[in-house]
């Protein structure tokens, strides 16, 4: 596959789960793909084996939550490549603080990762993405938590909110510049952002299996995986986006089709 041949393409948060997911697929369209992460090692493992089967995967090390973390990464990017074309904001920190349990800490910590984060990358990289080749795109990884309220939830569902809402705002300022800004919101997927912290499996518990598989609040009735968010975000990375802009789909299994 060759669709995204010539494109550089940086993942955050591209070590595991959604993110790798993602990366793997721009890879294999021909993309030259950045996994770009806080666990530098993972990234670097993942980058390897992906190149085994042939790919352009690359690793590179960023905390997402600092100024002077994403500026060099996006030093790094133009330096080696001297282009970017395609960005995925993925990178986040999972959280279930209620309005009880939360302190302003907490909710300043998430938010700067979680919401500031795709802010700041995006800052950093738009001003190499305006001068880059054809097929530019932003995908933001939000979430259901964004566009729904959920009990004990309240930074991760503030920041992800943010995030939708930056993504329309974005696509505004950027349209000019032919950069088009989507973002994907991915319902329940199965990923190490699963596992609590007790090492269950959030989606093995009981009341997981009876709200939302035996009585259908996934109408699907089966979470999600990484290679089910690959596809979606492909599109949006894609030609065959190329007039779709500002917009946020959701790939829940059809949970936002309930109530
Ligand atoms: N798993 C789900 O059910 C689900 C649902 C909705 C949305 N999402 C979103 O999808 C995205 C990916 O989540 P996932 O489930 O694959 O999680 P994950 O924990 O498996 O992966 C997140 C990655 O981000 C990296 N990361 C965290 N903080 C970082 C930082 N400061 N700088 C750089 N990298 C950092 C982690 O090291 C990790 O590799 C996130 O934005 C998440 O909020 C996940």
């Amino acid at each position: 596959m060759s669709r995204l041949a010539g494109r550089v393409a940086v993942v955050t948060g591209g070590a595991q789960g959604i993110g790798l997911g993602i990366g793997r697929r721009l890879a294999f369209e021909g993309a030259e793909v950045v996994l770009a992460d806080i666990k530098f090692d993972v990234a670097q493992a993942a980058a390897a084996e992906l190149t085994g089967t042939g790919a352009k995967v690359t690793a590179a090390k960023v905390d997402i939550g600092d100024d002077i973390s994403v500026r060099a990464l996006a030093d790094h990017v133009e330096q080696r490549f001297g282009h970017c074309e395609i960005l995925v904001n993925n990178a986040a920190i999972s959280d279930m603080t209620g309005i009880e349990a939360m302190t302003m800490q907490r909710y300043q910590d998430v938010v700067r990762i979680n919401q500031d984060g795709a802010v700041r990358v995006s800052l950093n990289f738009v001003p190499l993405m305006k001068k880059s080749g054809a097929g530019r795109r932003i995908l933001n990884i939000a979430s259901i938590m964004g566009m729904r309220g959920s009990p004990n939830s309240i930074p991760y569902s503030t920041a992800k909110g943010a995030v939708v809402n930056f993504t329309r705002a974005l696509a505004c300022d950027l349209a000019p510049h032919d950069i088009m800004v989507n973002a994907i919101a991915p319902g329940f997927v199965d990923t190490p952002m699963s596992i609590q912290p007790d090492g269950s499996h959030e989606y093995d518990s009981d009341w997981f299996r009876d709200i939302y598989v035996k009585y259908g609040r996934i109408p699907l009735r089966r979470y999600g995986n990484p290679d089910d968010m690959a596809g979606p975000a492909f599109f949006l990375c894609s030609d065959d986006s190329r007039y779709v802009t500002g917009q946020i789909l959701l790939v829940d299994g059809g949970v936002s089709a309930t109530f």
